[in-house]
């Protein structure tokens, strides 16, 4: 039987009583969909999952995503390494508020991340809770939101000239990030996105990932994005998951930002990370 600990923050709950190792009954994947909902981000401690392991839930989750602009790990078609090496110089990976690849045209439901060298200290990841961002927000500011079509793309990110693009700095990166001018196309969202197994209202992304709002100048959309990305990431939100050696987390990318955080400099840090397709 599952045994659900929620973390007491805006979100997030850690998880024993189940072995995401060998087989998954369909009632037990039932059972982590309800709580993944509910909690966003599920973290499941003591599990010894290898590569096929974490492919079967994967599968099981609903399927892979695409994963664009990362080369997978060698043997796999659809495991990316999350690496850091101790002595390495490059910025830190994903250390700002996003959505995964919300910049595609059906972005993925869902994140898997499974620990496999953990430094330790820091490396933890942030998350906050945009159903909850979105509650508290003033009625006539959630109508105006409403309203709005926001413009995502991953050229900031993954053009060639971006933040991961091929710049000096980046030579030293030991993830096998591949940029391309496919990172140049626009898609539009809604700003705020109705769950689409839950019916909930959420913001959907930030500064990352949008580069302006359909209607809106950008000295009109800018200051606005800003803004709400102040509020989006504010402390009554946020979940801090804390990681240890074998354990899967998995969350919910339609509810959910989230960031990665130093702190382990001098420490060699991985996760190998899997993406569930849009249901
Ligand atoms: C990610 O955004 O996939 C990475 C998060 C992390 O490294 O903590």
């Amino acid at each position: 039987m599952l045994v659900i600990e929620p973390s007491g923050q805006a979100c997030g709950a850690r998880v024993t009583g189940c072995d995401l190792s060998g087989p998954l009954a369909p009632d037990l994947i039932a059972e982590i969909r309800s709580a993944w909902l509910k909690h966003q981000v599920l973290a499941f401690r003591g599990q010894a999952m290898d590569g096929d392991a974490l492919e079967r839930f994967t599968v099981a989750m609903g399927g892979f995503g695409e994963d664009p602009f990362f080369d997978p790990i060698e043997g796999r078609q659809n495991i990316a390494a999350i690496v850091r090496e101790a002595n390495e110089k490059a910025p830190l990976f994903a250390e700002n508020w996003h959505s995964d690849w919300s910049f595609l045209e059906r972005p993925p439901s869902g994140t898997c991340l499974l620990s496999i060298d953990i430094p330790p200290h820091g490396g933890d990841t942030l998350f906050a809770n945009q159903i909850a961002a979105f509650a508290a927000l003033p009625e006539d500011r959630k109508d105006y939101l409403r309203g709005l079509t926001a413009l995502h793309s991953a050229k900031l990110a993954y053009a060639p000239d971006g933040a991961y693009g091929e710049k000096e700095q980046e030579a030293d990166r030991s993830m096998a990030i591949r940029p391309d001018q496919s990172a140049n196309e626009v898609r539009p969202h809604p700003l705020i996105q109705k769950h689409p197994e839950t019916g909930e209202e959420a913001i959907y992304s930030t500064l990352g990932y949008i580069i302006g709002i359909e209607g809106l100048e950008s000295d009109q959309a800018l200051p606005l994005l800003m803004e709400l990305a102040e509020w989006q990431s504010r402390d009554e939100f946020i979940y801090r998951h804390q990681w240890e050696a074998d354990m899967l987390l998995i969350w919910d990318n339609r509810s959910v930002l989230h960031k990665a955080t130093g702190g382990y400099e001098g420490h060699r840090r991985e996760l190998h990370r899997t993406t569930i397709a849009a249901c």
